[in-house]
Formats: C-alpha cells, sequence, structure tokens
C-alpha cells in the first residue's frame, strides 16, 4: 500500500466536487510531486470510472478519489417544504419548477456502486467527507490494496475514524472553503482553528494527518507542516488554475474586489459550506434549514439556471481566496511545497 509520507512535495489537491476538479487537475498536481484527488461526489460511478481512465491516460499511478458518506439521519420533509416555501418566489422570478418535498428524498450519491469501483480499480488513496465510513467498509477497501482516509473536524471525530482502520486523516480547519466534513449534518460546524485542532487530533490519534482549510501561502503551509501533518490539502488556491474546472462565474467572483468576505451558510446544500458572501446567500442563510442532501437538490435548478450570475450560484471559497491566482496547478502545487 502507498504511503502519503513518501510525497515528493507534502501537498494533496482537494478533491473539488461540482466541477472544480478535472483529471487534467489531478495529473498537474501529480507532476509537480504532489498527489491529486479525484471527486467522485455528485457523479455517477460510470462518470467516475471514466475520469480515472482518464487519469491514468495521463500517466499517473496514484492519486486519490473522494467519496460521501451517506447520511445517518432521513431527511425531515416538513424542514424541506418550509425552506422550499421560502424560495418559491425566487424560483418563480428564474421561471424554475421546484420539485416537491415529497419528490426530495434520501439520495446515498450511488455509494456502494463508488466503493465496488474503488475496489475494481485498486484506487492508491480513496477519501471520504461527509461522515465516517463502516469498518467493514475501510477493511474491503484496504483489502483491496487502497488506503483509506476519513476527512474529520473535531478530535473526537479523529478518534472514532481512527477506530474504523482508516489510514490517515484530512483534519479540516473552520477557514476551509467548500462544505465542512462534519459527520452530523445538523451539528454547527466547529470553529477551533486549525493548528490547534492538529495538535488536538496529534495528542489523541496517531495516524497521519493531511491539514487542510485556509492554507494558501507557503508560509501557513510551513506552519501547519511544523506541527506535524505530512502535507497540507489546499482547494481554494487552485480554484482559477488552468487545469481546474471552475465555472467561470465563480473564478471570476474569486478575483473580484468587490467581493470581500466568506462566510458559512446551508443556504444551498442544506451543509454548512463556506463561500463568498452573496445575494443568495444574503436572501436565504436565514430560512435555511440542515437537509441535505434534499436542500442541494432542491436548489439545483436555481443554480443552473443562474449559472452566469455570482449573486445566484454557491461560490465556495475558503478565506485564502485572494491568493488564488491564474497559472498553472502546478506551480501552486510547488510554491506550496
Ligand atoms: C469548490 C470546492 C469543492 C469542494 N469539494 C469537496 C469534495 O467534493 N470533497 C471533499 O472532501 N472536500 C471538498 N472540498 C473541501 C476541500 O477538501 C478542503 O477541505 C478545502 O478546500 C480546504 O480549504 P481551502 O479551500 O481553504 O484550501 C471542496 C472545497 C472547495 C473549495
Amino acid at each position: 500500500m502507498v504511503d502519503l509520507r513518501d510525497l515528493a512535495v507534502p501537498v494533496v489537491a482537494a478533491p473539488m466536487a461540482g466541477g472544480p476538479t478535472t483529471p487534467e487537475l489531478v495529473v498537474a498536481t501529480n507532476n509537480a510531486g504532489g498527489m491529486g484527488q479525484l471527486a467522485a461526489g455528485y457523479l455517477t460511478p460510470e462518470r467516475v470510472a471514466s475520469d480515472i481512465a482518464a487519469v491514468r491516460a495521463g500517466g499517473v499511478e496514484t492519486f486519490g478519489v473522494n467519496i460521501f458518506v451517506p447520511e445517518a439521519e432521513p431527511v425531515d420533509r416538513e424542514a424541506v417544504a418550509r425552506y422550499r416555501d421560502h424560495i418559491l418566489e425566487y424560483a418563480a422570478s428564474l421561471g424554475v419548477d421546484l420539485p416537491t418535498a415529497d419528490e426530495l428524498g434520501d439520495d446515498d450519491d450511488h455509494f456502494d456502486a463508488k466503493i465496488a469501483l474503488m475496489c475494481d480499480e485498486r484506487i492508491p488513496f480513496v477519501s471520504f467527507a461527509f461522515g465516517c465510513p463502516s469498518p467493514d467498509v475501510v477493511s474491503e477497501l484496504r483489502r483491496h490494496g487502497c488506503s483509506v482516509g476519513v476527512t474529520v473536524t473535531t478530535a473526537d471525530d479523529a478518534v472514532l475514524a481512527a477506530g474504523t482502520g482508516a489510514d490517515w486523516l484530512c483534519v479540516q480547519g473552520p477557514d476551509a472553503g467548500g462544505h465542512r466534513s462534519v459527520f452530523d449534518r445538523r451539528t454547527e460546524p466547529p470553529t477551533q482553528p486549525l493548528n490547534d485542532l492538529v495538535r488536538a487530533v496529534r495528542a489523541r490519534v496517531e495516524l497521519p494527518m493531511v491539514a487542510a482549510g485556509g492554507v494558501a501561502t507557503p508560509e501557513r503551509a510551513d506552519r501547519v507542516r511544523s506541527l506535524g501533518p505530512v502535507a497540507v490539502q489546499v482547494g481554494t488556491v487552485l480554484l482559477r488554475t488552468h487545469e481546474a474546472g471552475t465555472k467561470p462565474a465563480h473564478a471570476s467572483a474569486l478575483a473580484d474586489a468587490a467581493r470581500t468576505e466568506t462566510v458559512v451558510t446551508r443556504a444551498f446544500s442544506g451543509r454548512p459550506a463556506r463561500a463568498l458572501r452573496n445575494r443568495f446567500i444574503d436572501r436565504f442563510d436565514g430560512a435555511a434549514v440542515a437537509e441535505y442532501p434534499a436542500v442541494n437538490t432542491l436548489t439545483g435548478g436555481l443554480r443552473r439556471a443562474a449559472a452566469a450570475d455570482p449573486d445566484g450560484i454557491n461560490l465556495w471559497a475558503g478565506t485564502g481566496f485572494r491568493e488564488a491566482v491564474v497559472e498553472s496547478a502546478s506551480d501552486t502545487v510547488r510554491r506550496l511545497g
């Protein structure tokens, strides 16, 4: 089994579901000596298989694939219906027909098929977000040569993840762009700063750690690695690179001097996520409910209809968003190594 401690450059590209991660981004990260990860979230298993083939066709063997763990608690349809009422008028203004709350059920994002694919393809690194995989899933993956990582946001979750037999942890701090990887979607996302969280996890768990969240400069990367993690995991700083598939409205908002603030919101998906503040958040955050994945599906049509409007889409961004520049991802990865 490959080991994260062997990376030539201690930088891991965050898996970024929803478009930003492409096979090209993974290849560029590996070419610079780091490690890329595909994002399997929201995709069909067939599409994930074709992305894996594209990474391998690019000459890369040591890479990761990231999978969302299904929700433990079923969706509360009454809460979804309440949120639906709040966004109904906006949906009508865009000419979008919203699905009804009854049509928005629980969805496991093809979890079993994705695990089977990881085993068949013997993916070197499989990481999980949004929850803790069961010990059975972890041992099945390990039996197929996959090294298993779990994303955690608290030291208690790190202990739980270690108990499954996982090989490594992605320790995610509060400055991270995109979704916070809380195990229970209804808990408030922890605010313990990344350096403190890393120290707290290290005091209780011996597994190798990758540290994520707001790491966008060489100084920040060196500082957090000096506390023990074998690598940093970076997302936002890669969003404007040539190889990223970030939507144009998202990429240009990151560089827009008028956008000065990121906030954590459940308005788009029901799970807490950090994004550049925009009108969608200002209008709907107060009414949002913690009902992932139903809220994600509910707002999906609105976000597609407003794809070119930075005030109508989820502009995922960590606090280091000002450091995201237009260049090759290989250059970004080398700079942070
Ligand atoms: C656009 C975007 C999409 C993301 N999608 C995922 C994902 O699919 N799976 C995951 O584990 N983390 C995802 N994350 C979180 C990253 O793994 C990581 O924790 C975060 O990017 C680190 O903080 P930074 O953005 O400040 O570098 C995403 C982050 C961003 C910015």
